[in-house]
C-alpha cells in the first residue's frame, strides 16, 4: 500500500470552546489556540482536529451551523482562523475541519425559508412530512438527544425531521441543490488552505425517512464518491468519517484503496462494550477485556491492506479514557500510560483528544444545574419525569455524560488552571493543582512524555505504521498482548489493563533471539518478555531481533 502522509500522522482534537480563552470571556478561542501551538508542536503531532468554530446559536455547542462561511464571534474572526492556518502550517502542523452536513441550525438562513411555506423554494432542502393524523408524528423515530425526531410546525401543518435537537434540523441530502451547496462550500475552506476534514455522523446522510432508514441509505456512498469526484480530488487532504453505525465490511466500502470515499472512519464498536447490549449509551456494564481484544483484532485484520482504521479513546463526546477503563486515582498516570500504548502502537491514525495527554479525567458536579451538555440535560428531565431516581441518574451521567470531557483544559495550578483570566464557561475540574499541562511538561516522567515519545516512534518504525496485526494469548482475562510484524521486524506489545499481578506467558511459538525494549511505563521494567509478572496497568513494548 503506498503510504499516505496520514498514514504516519497523529491527530490531536481541540473543543476550541474548551481548549484556551486569550480574551477572558470565558470562553475559548481562536487566538487561544494559535498561543499554543508550540506546545502541540512539543507533543508532535501534525494535525489538529477543530470541533466546529462556525457561527451558531450553540444548541449543540457549535454542531448546529447557522453559517457555514463564517467564524462565531465567540471564537474570533476570519483573519483569526486564516492565522491559526498559516502558523500551524509554520509548524509542520495541518487544520482539519469539522464538516456538520447532516443537519444544520433552524436559525440558517436555507431552515428559515424552508419554513415559510410549502411552496417555497428552500422547502425541499429539508426533510418536512405530514403527520399521521391524531397528532401523531410520521413515523416513530426517535431523537438522539430523548424525545420524538420530529417537530411540529403549526404554520403549515407539517413536521421536519431532526435526528439530534429540534434546534438541528436534517438537511435533505437527496437534493441535489444541496449537495452542491455544501460542495461549494467545502470548497471554499479548503482553498483556505486547511488539510480536510472530519464528517460529523456522515453514515446519515443517505437516509430514507419513508422506509425507516437513518444510518447507510442506499444511496450514502454514491454521495460520498461524488463528494469525491466534485471536491476532495482536487487537494491533498484527510477525511475522517464518523459512522457510528460501521461494521469493518462498511469500513471497507468507505475507505478500501481505490474506493474514492474517504481516508478512515471512527469505529464506535469499542465504545460500546461498556453498555448493556440494545439498551443505549446510559445502561452500563463492566468491560469485558476479551470482548474489546475480539473487536479490535476484527478491525486490525480486517481492514489491513483494505482500508484504513482510526484510533481514539477519546473525543468531546465520550468520558475520559483514564476514569473509564483505567483508574484514575491510584494507578492514574501507570493506566493512563498503558492506554495510550496498547492505542497508539496499533495500525491506524491515532488521535488525542484534548488533555488525555495530561491524563485528565471525569468529572462529578453536585448539581444537575453546573452541566451544560443538551444530551445529559434532556436525558435527566426525561428520566425523572418517568419516575427515575436522580441518583441513579447521576451515576450515569458521571459515568457517560459529555460534559466529562468538556471541562476546561488544566494548563496549569492557577484559579481556572490557566484556562482563563475571567469566569469558565462551565467549571474547571478541581484536581488542576495536580494534573496540568505545565507539571506534565516538567516532568520527564509525565503521561505527556509518554504520549510524545509514542508519537515520535510511528513516525520513526514503518511496523507501526504497515505492520501486519496479530492478538497473542487472546482469551487471558487481564492481559492485552499483539504484535506487529513487517519483514524481519516484531514489535510486541503486553499491557495489564487491572491492577492485580497476573503472570503472561509468551507462546512457545514467538521464539527470538534477543529482546530490546522500547517503551514502558515503569522505571525498572522486565527486559526479557517469555515470562513476567505485570505490576498494576504495567505495559512494556519490545522490539524482538532474530525472530524465527
Ligand atoms: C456527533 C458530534 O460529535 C456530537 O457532538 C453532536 O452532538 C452530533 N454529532 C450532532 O451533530
Amino acid at each position: 500500500m503506498e503510504t499516505k502522509w496520514w498514514h504516519k500522522s497523529t491527530v490531536y482534537q481541540i473543543y476550541p470552546r474548551s481548549f484556551n480563552d486569550s480574551s477572558g470571556d470565558g470562553i475559548g478561542d481562536i487566538k487561544g489556540i494559535i498561543e499554543k501551538l508550540d506546545y502541540l508542536s512539543l507533543l508532535g503531532i501534525d494535525v489538529i482536529w477543530l470541533s466546529p468554530v462556525y457561527e451558531s446559536p450553540n444548541d449543540d455547542n457549535g454542531y448546529d451551523i447557522s453559517d457555514y462561511y463564517t467564524i462565531h464571534e465567540e471564537y474570533g474572526t476570519m483573519e483569526d482562523m486564516e492565522r491559526l492556518i498559516k502558523e500551524a502550517a509554520d509548524r509542520n502542523i495541518k487544520i482539519i475541519m469539522d464538516l456538520v452536513i447532516n443537519h444544520t441550525s433552524d436559525e440558517h438562513p436555507w431552515f428559515m425559508e424552508s419554513k415559510k411555506s410549502t411552496d417555497n423554494p428552500y422547502r425541499d432542502f429539508y426533510i418536512w412530512r405530514d403527520g399521521r393524523g391524531d397528532n401523531l408524528p410520521p413515523n416513530d423515530i426517535q431523537s438522539v438527544f430523548s424525545g420524538p425526531a420530529w417537530e411540529f410546525d403549526e404554520a403549515s401543518g407539517q413536521y421536519y425531521f431532526h435526528l439530534f435537537s429540534k434546534k438541528q434540523p436534517d438537511l435533505n441530502l437527496h437534493n441535489e441543490t444541496v449537495r452542491h451547496h455544501l460542495y461549494d462550500m467545502m470548497k471554499f475552506w479548503l482553498d483556505k488552505g486547511i488539510g480536510g476534514f472530519r464528517m460529523d455522523v456522515i453514515d446519515l446522510i443517505g437516509k430514507e425517512i419513508d422506509h425507516g432508514i437513518v444510518g447507510n441509505g442506499p444511496k450514502l456512498h454514491h454521495y460520498l464518491q461524488e463528494m469525491h469526484e466534485k471536491v476532495l480530488a482536487g487537494y491533498d487532504v484527510m477525511t475522517v468519517g464518523e459512522t457510528p453505525s460501521a461494521t469493518t465490511d462498511m469500513a471497507k466500502l468507505y475507505t478500501g484503496p481505490g474506493r474514492n470515499e474517504l481516508d478512515m472512519v471512527f469505529t464506535f464498536e469499542h465504545m460500546s462494550l461498556d453498555e448493556v447490549k440494545g439498551k443505549g449509551k446510559w445502561e452500563l456494564k463492566p468491560l469485558d477485556l476479551v470482548e474489546l481484544k475480539v473487536m479490535f483484532c476484527k478491525w486490525q485484520t480486517n481492514l489491513h491492506q483494505h482500508g484504513w482504521n482510526s484510533l481514539y479513546w477519546n473525543n468531546h463526546d465520550q468520558p475520559r479514557i483514564v476514569s473509564r477503563w483505567g483508574n484514575d486515582q491510584e494507578f492514574r498516570i501507570e493506566s493512563a500510560k498503558m492506554l495510550a500504548t496498547v492505542l497508539h502502537l496499533m495500525q491506524g491514525t491515532p488521535y488525542v483528544y484534548q488533555g488525555e495527554e495530561i491524563g485528565m479525567t471525569n468529572i462529578r458536579f453536585e448539581s444537575i444545574d453546573e452541566y451544560k451538555d443538551i444530551e445529559t440535560l434532556n436525558l435527566f428531565k426525561e428520566k425523572i419525569k418517568e419516575g427515575k431516581d436522580a441518583s441513579d441518574v447521576m451515576a450515569s451521567i458521571y459515568a457517560k455524560g459529555r460534559d466529562n470531557a468538556r471541562t476546561p483544559m488544566q494548563w496549569d495550578a492557577s484559579q481556572h488552571a490557566g484556562f482563563t483570566g475571567g469566569t469558565p464557561w462551565i467549571p474547571v475540574n478541581s484536581n488542576h493543582h495536580s494534573i496540568n499541562v505545565n507539571s506534565a511538561v516538567e516532568d520527564p516522567n509525565s503521561i505527556f512524555h509518554h504520549y510524545r515519545k509514542l508519537i515520535a516512534m510511528r513516525k520513526e518504525m514503518d511496523t507501526i505504521v504497515h505492520g501486519k496485526f496479530e492478538l497473542i494469548n487472546g482469551d487471558h482475562p487481564e492481559v492485552f498482548a499483539y504484535t506487529r510484524k513487517l519483514g524481519n521486524e516484531v514489535i510486541l506489545v503486553i499491557a495489564n489493563f487491572y491492577g492485580r499481578h497476573p503472570d503472561f506467558i509468551l507462546p512457545d511459538a514467538l521464539s527470538f533471539e534477543r529482546a530490546e525494549q522500547l517503551i514502558s511505563n515503569y522505571p525498572d521494567s522486565p527486559v526479557d518478555p517469555k515470562h513476567v509478572q505485570l505490576r498494576p496497568y504495567e505495559a512494556l513494548v519490545f522490539k524482538l531481533c532474530g525472530v524465527k
